[in-house]
């Protein structure tokens, strides 16, 4: 039988690589190769995911060097020509254990890029109305589909130099909502990622962009970002 040579993360942020070997199988996933070693091998390895289908973000781990969602990631496309796969916890957030990594501090810097809607009707009051061709409703778009996995932040190098750095998921949450012409958190919002460790960070080094397994792009977001604190700054709103 066609065996993958599997290196797992095991322990803490001072643990070590454990070698597994797995029935290599046809349109078998990273998560399949996991979930294996989970079931047949070693019952005390920790991972998470939920739904599968790439929809939770819940799933996401380094593989071979590189952050992925799992259960969407053929091993075919991503195994060394050796045969030979490595699977790490996400990076730049605080290992747990084995392969699940702390998200506190990625969701609170959400909350800190005040990338929560800040609604400005009543549930008495009439839906409101945006056009789905508006400039403003395309531009909101664009960054509306993520799922919160985590692969943007582990890929930023800015965010490993200067852990303060909100990162490229909260900033590109933070452009949707800037966008969004029913929000009333604008002025707050503009105030909270223009600061040293918001959007001016930014090295503009794209792999948040060139990894977001939804095709988003927060290193086009975080640029919005940039014009439109700019520009408040001038008119003295910061
Ligand atoms: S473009 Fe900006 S946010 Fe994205 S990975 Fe590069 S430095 Fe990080
Ligand atoms: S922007 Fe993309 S990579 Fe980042 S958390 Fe959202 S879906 Fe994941
Ligand atoms: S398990 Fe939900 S996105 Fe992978």
């Amino acid at each position: 039988m066609d065996m993958l040579e599997v290196h797992v993360w095991r322990g803490n942020a001072s643990g070590r690589f454990q070698a597994y070997e797995v029935p290599r199988r046809a349109s078998q996933t990273v998560l399949d190769v996991v979930t294996y070693i989970q079931r047949h091998l070693d019952a005390t390895l920790s991972y998470r995911f939920a739904c599968r289908v790439g929809m939770c973000g819940s799933c996401a781990m380094v593989v071979n060097g590189r952050a992925r969602w799992t259960c969407r990631t053929h091993v075919d496309k991503v195994v060394a020509p050796d045969g030979r796969l490595e699977i790490a916890p996400l990076k730049n957030l605080p290992i747990v254990k084995d392969l699940v990594t702390d998200m506190t501090e990625f969701f609170d810097k959400w909350a800190k890029a005040r990338g929560y809607f800040v609604p400005t009707r009543t549930r008495h009051d009439p839906f409101a109305v945006v056009r789905p061709d508006s400039k403003e409703r395309q531009a909101a778009d664009a960054g509306i589909e993520c799922i919160g996995c985590g692969v943007c932040y582990s890929s930023c190098d800015v965010v490993s130099w200067n852990p303060a750095y909100l990162g490229p998921a909260a900033l590109n949450r933070a452009w949707t909502l800037v966008n969004d012409v029913r929000d009333g958190g604008r002025a707050e919002r503009l105030k909270a990622v223009a600061g040293n460790a918001g959007c001016l960070a930014c090295h503009t080094h794209m792999s948040c962009t060139e990894r977001c397994p939804k095709h988003l792009m927060p290193t086009a977001s975080i640029a919005g970002l940039k014009r439109a604190t700019a520009i408040a700054a001038l008119k003295g709103e910061l």
